[in-house]
């Protein structure tokens, strides 16, 4: 935060202040800060007193609860537990598995399904296990509690699986914790950590709650399907807990990379990206002007150190408005970047989802006249702080709004930009305290329902990323997107690659920044990178190499430094 403020005027500085005031009457106590404030209570779901049988799968009435458990694949079950609103759908696409042959049979205290992958067995008291063929159990969730208001009303789930000895967990998206993430507890909130962070920081920005396990009997994949509020805490146990929805589980058996297919025939695969997107990417928070590009580029050539692409930070727009280009620093961009592409180096421009709020400002006043801003609460555009100061957030999932920010792109296309950077879109609101993000009480406009903000966060950032892959791909049929996306929830993989933001720059953050690679890609998400040399300080040579060079295995390579630190081309670092 202290890096944010240094970055900003004092009138920013004092907006901030009111929207950090404002969240502390209003965001924390409207969004699960009441809650916390009443503790939540805990009911039991009760046993079940009417099994229904279906053709793959049998719907369980307990005495408080609902479970509907579908059998879609040899080796992957669907389980729901009911009551609690549906998942938005965005995560799963319909997977191309042909309907598994399934055995049903009742015994007293519970119901069996097999196929010739797996058994699986569902107890009367709501417990649930999974065994592979070899009989072994690979899978045990006890009954989940609900969790719910002192008025009754529900409140979200708890799970609970039981762990082996020794058993591994991989996955959950962003974290910044040990590969094996078994004996940690995390957050999955979608959050800016405000500038730096190192090992040990949760929640970060791209949350995904999906993890795998492997332990001496086999292994597993487990993917929640709800995208609220949640934590994970991994003991002896791994207890999940969701602040909202109804929980629907998807839970495949097999050897681990059997399990990643089968996840990413679930929730989609990465498209191949750009060829140039493979290669050696530079970027800085200070290039200030198309001229500053454009002898980086030529410095890049002296030292025959090949270059695909520079990415160009808040510092090409003209006062942080997303979708504009400075009219003099860079007003030689088109130029600049035909010269840069006889070179073979491509431009890759940030685009902030926080849209200034000025009346002058034809991206603001199109988005608030057409109804295509997250309301507030009482319906108004509900609003936060960020680079340009106070700013409006474009509503992603309306279909409508999608298609007119998707249109915006052009604008920056048609002045030789060839990839997409999309920063902030946790979303973040700058703030002193508290929730760092729109007020809890945001309304969002999702295939025109009304989804509170709560289950709409940590969807925002994929949504941002799911239109804009579908308006380049409409601009430019014959060319592969590249979209590199700071936040995102599981699904965004079939549009977007992933950095892991602004990370310290220490030896302990380079090991860090190894293992969160890995982890993303045990989520799903493999082509990502950090920011080589760490975002906020400034590297000695010798961390500076040791990071390039253990970047050169990472299939996203980018050097990029906050706008305070040391220069950070390669040739500033000596022999
Ligand atoms: C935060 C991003 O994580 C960082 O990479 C970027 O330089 C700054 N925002 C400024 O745009």
């Amino acid at each position: 935060m202290a890096r944010d403020l240094k970055k900003l005027g004092a009138s920013i500085t004092s907006e901030i202040a009111k929207q950090s005031l404002r969240s502390l009457f209003d965001g924390e106590l409207a969004n699960g800060g009441q809650e916390r404030l009443h503790k939540r209570l805990t009911e039991r779901i009760g046993r079940a007193e009417e099994t229904q049988l279906r053709e793959r799968g049998a719907s369980l009435e307990f005495g408080r609860a609902r479970l509907d458990v579908e059998i879609l694949a040899d080796d992957v079950l669907r389980i729901e537990w009911l009551p609690g609103h549906p998942p938005v759908a965005f995560a799963t696409i319909e997977p191309d598995w042909e309907h598994p042959e399934v055995a049903v049979k009742l015994h007293r205290s519970a119901t069996e399904f097999t196929t010739t992958s797996m058994a699986v067995n569902i107890g009367q008291d709501g417990s649930i296990y999974v065994s592979g063929s070899g009989g072994q159990q690979v899978w045990y969730g006890s009954a989940p509690e609900m969790r719910v208001s002192t008025s009754g009303i529900h409140r979200g789930w708890v799970h609970r699986a039981r762990l082996h000895h020794n058993e591994s967990i991989f996955g959950l998206g962003l974290q910044a914790a040990p590969f094996n993430l078994a004996g940690g507890t995390y957050q999955l909130w979608n959050r800016d950590p405000g500038g730096s962070y190192g090992p040990g920081t949760s929640p970060l920005y791209m949350s995904m709650p999906v993890y795998m396990g492997i332990h001496r009997f086999g292994s597993y994949l487990v993917f929640h399907e709800n995208s609220s509020r949640c934590e994970i805490a991994i003991g002896n146990d791994l207890e999940a807990e969701f602040a909202s929805g109804n929980l629907v589980t998807y839970i495949a058996v097999g050897p681990p990379p059997h399990l990643l297919r089968r996840y990413a025939e679930l929730t989609g695969r990465p498209p191949l990206p750009p060829k140039w997107a493979l290669g050696f990417h530079q970027s800085r928070w200070g290039y200030k002007s198309a001229d500053e590009v454009k002898s980086i580029a030529l410095q890049f050539a002296e030292h025959d150190i090949p270059l695909s692409a520079i990415h160009l930070d808040l510092d090409y727009m003209d006062g942080n408005r997303v979708f504009t280009v400075d009219p003099e620093s860079f007003s030689e961009i088109s130029s600049v970047s035909a010269e840069l592409g006889e070179m073979g180096v491509k431009l890759v421009g940030i685009v902030d989802c926080g849209i200034k709020i000025e009346d002058s400002y034809d991206i603001y006043t199109e988005a608030r006249d057409s109804g295509f801003l997250v309301r507030d609460k009482d319906g108004s555009p509900a609003t936060g702080v960020v680079w340009p100061g106070p700013s409006a957030f474009c509503d992603f999932g309306n279909p409508e709004a999608d298609e007119w920010w998707g249109s915006k792109y052009r604008l920056l296309a048609d002045k030789g930009i060839s990839g997409f950077w999309h920063d902030m879109n946790e979303p973040t609101s700058l703030a002193f305290w508290g929730d760092r993000t729109l007020p809890s009480g945001s309304v969002h406009n999702i295939d025109g329902e009304k989804v509170p903000h709560a289950v709409a966060h940590n969807l925002y950032g994929a949504m941002e990323n799911r239109t804009a892959y579908n308006a380049l791909r409409e601009l430019s049929p014959s060319t592969r997107p590249f979209l590199l996306s700071r936040s995102g929830w599981s699904g965004i993989q079939r549009y977007a690659y992933a950095w892991t933001g602004d990370i310290e720059s220490t030896w302990a953050a380079l090991r860090q920044t190894v293992q969160s690679i890995l982890g993303l890609s045990m989520s799903g998400m493999p082509f990502a990178g950090s920011d080589i040399g760490g975002f906020s300080g400034s590297p000695s040579s010798e961390l500076f190499v040791r990071w390039l060079q253990a970047a050169t295995f990472m299939p996203f390579m980018r050097v990029h430094s906050s706008f305070d630190t040391a220069a950070r081309e390669p040739w500033q670092f000596g022999e």
